[in-house]
């Protein structure tokens, strides 16, 4: 019988087929890296695989649900071929099968724990953030969810580790808390999550400490450490200029944010009252020094800081709406999707729609 050992988790198909599992991808996506990994086929050594790496891994109460999915498509398609299937897998899937003790307890529980690996260019490094996170797209006034401009404000972040390195970040609608955490990664002075919502916020605090993080309630905690992350209720609509007084933000963070006409003038009130406190910020170009436009937007906002905002543009006249309140409040808002390059820190997950996301910097004008 092969070993598993003989398939190298580092390879490219074995990473991705892996880091999908993780991530609870669509069983469809997870079983055609398997595929592949076979090449053509789920031949025994990648069964071996997948229930040494990942079933064997997972937690059947936070990922019953998938593992359930997965496991009956990946049976069927084993079957269908006509390899033999590992006893394991059968086994499993009939623990899968059987309703858990504690099910009454779960009845309207929808959360799932899902891993998110980035995998850092040269493939031999990764960072893992373990998230719970809803299937219900609506909790927490939608902030339980994993939003697509996270990831890509995350990828953002860990290709330009410098610019948010020993900066004091601020994020407004964080949800699940993923941006935090990468930029805890990348050492961040001081990391601020905010959110309108109290279901989001306490979900967020779990995710803080699933990535061994610590969180603190307020403000002005200046004994801060590096491992400590502030998680602060702030619903725009009645955050006040007292309010945000007590934050200096060097970098204010924004995902999937804009999308709602009726919270916009609120969020660009609070955005603006961020942007518009002067402080001793010098924004590094590093990476970013190939656009001369961008270079001109760093030196204007030197005695401001700035800010990032990710966004998918689901309806053009919400976004135009935002653009128009942003220029009352005397804020550039410059496109940067076309003018940096962004790694790819997650080429496994194709059920995340990359090309639709747009990331802009905002700034304080000076004329
Ligand atoms: C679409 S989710 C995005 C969450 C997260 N940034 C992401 O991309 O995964 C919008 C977030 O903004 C928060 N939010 C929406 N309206 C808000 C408001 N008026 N004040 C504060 N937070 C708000 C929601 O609670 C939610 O967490």
């Amino acid at each position: 019988m092969a070993a598993a050992e003989e398939l190298a988790v580092s390879d490219r198909p074995c990473l991705h087929m892996i880091s999908a599992f993780l991530a609870l991808e669509p069983p469809d996506i997870v079983i055609s890296y398997a595929r592949e990994l076979g090449g053509g086929s789920i031949t025994e050594s990648v069964q071996r695989c997948i229930w040494l790496r990942c079933i064997s891994k997972a937690d059947l109460k936070l990922q019953g649900p998938f593992l359930k999915r997965f496991l009956k498509k990946l049976i069927n398609e084993i079957e269908s071929s006509g390899e033999m299937v590992l006893d394991e897998l059968y086994e499993y899937y009939a623990s899968c099968l059987v309703p858990l003790k504690d099910d009454g307890a779960n009845v309207g529980n929808s959360k799932l724990l899902k891993t998110i690996s980035f995998i850092f260019p040269n493939g031999s490094s990764k960072l893992e953030v373990r998230l719970r996170s809803s299937v219900n797209m609506l909790e927490g006034d939608t902030g339980c969810s994993i939003w697509p401009s996270s990831l890509f404000m995350s990828e953002f972040i860990l290709s330009f580790p410098e610019l948010f390195a020993n900066k004091c970040c601020f994020e407004v609608g964080s949800g699940v808390g993923l941006v935090g955490i990468c930029l805890s990664y990348v050492k961040a002075s001081k990391v601020i999550l905010t959110d309108g919502d109290f279901s989001t916020l306490a979900n967020m605090k779990v995710n803080l400490e699933l990535n061994n993080l610590t969180t603190a309630n307020h403000t002005l905690d200046s004994r801060l450490h590096d491992k400590m992350v502030q998680c602060v209720c702030l619903p725009w609509e009645s955050a006040s200029e007292d309010d945000l007084h007590c934050f200096t933000p060097d970098i204010i963070l924004g995902a999937d944010v804009i999308y709602d006409p009726s919270c916009l003038p609120h969020l660009v009130r609070v955005l603006s009252a961020l942007l518009k406190r002067k402080h001793s910020y010098h924004e590094p170009s590093a990476g970013l020094e190939s656009d001369a436009s961008l270079e001109k937007g760093a030196r204007e906002g030197e005695q401001h800081p700035v800010a990032y905002i990710a966004s998918v543009i689901r309806n053009i006249d919400t976004f135009n709406y935002f653009l128009a309140l942003a220029e009352k409040a005397n804020l550039v808002v410059t496109d940067l999707t076309e003018v940096i390059k962004v790694s790819d820190f997650l080429p496994y997950l194709r059920s995340y729609d990359r090309p639709n996301i747009k990331i802009f910097r905002i700034y304080v004008s000076m004329f």
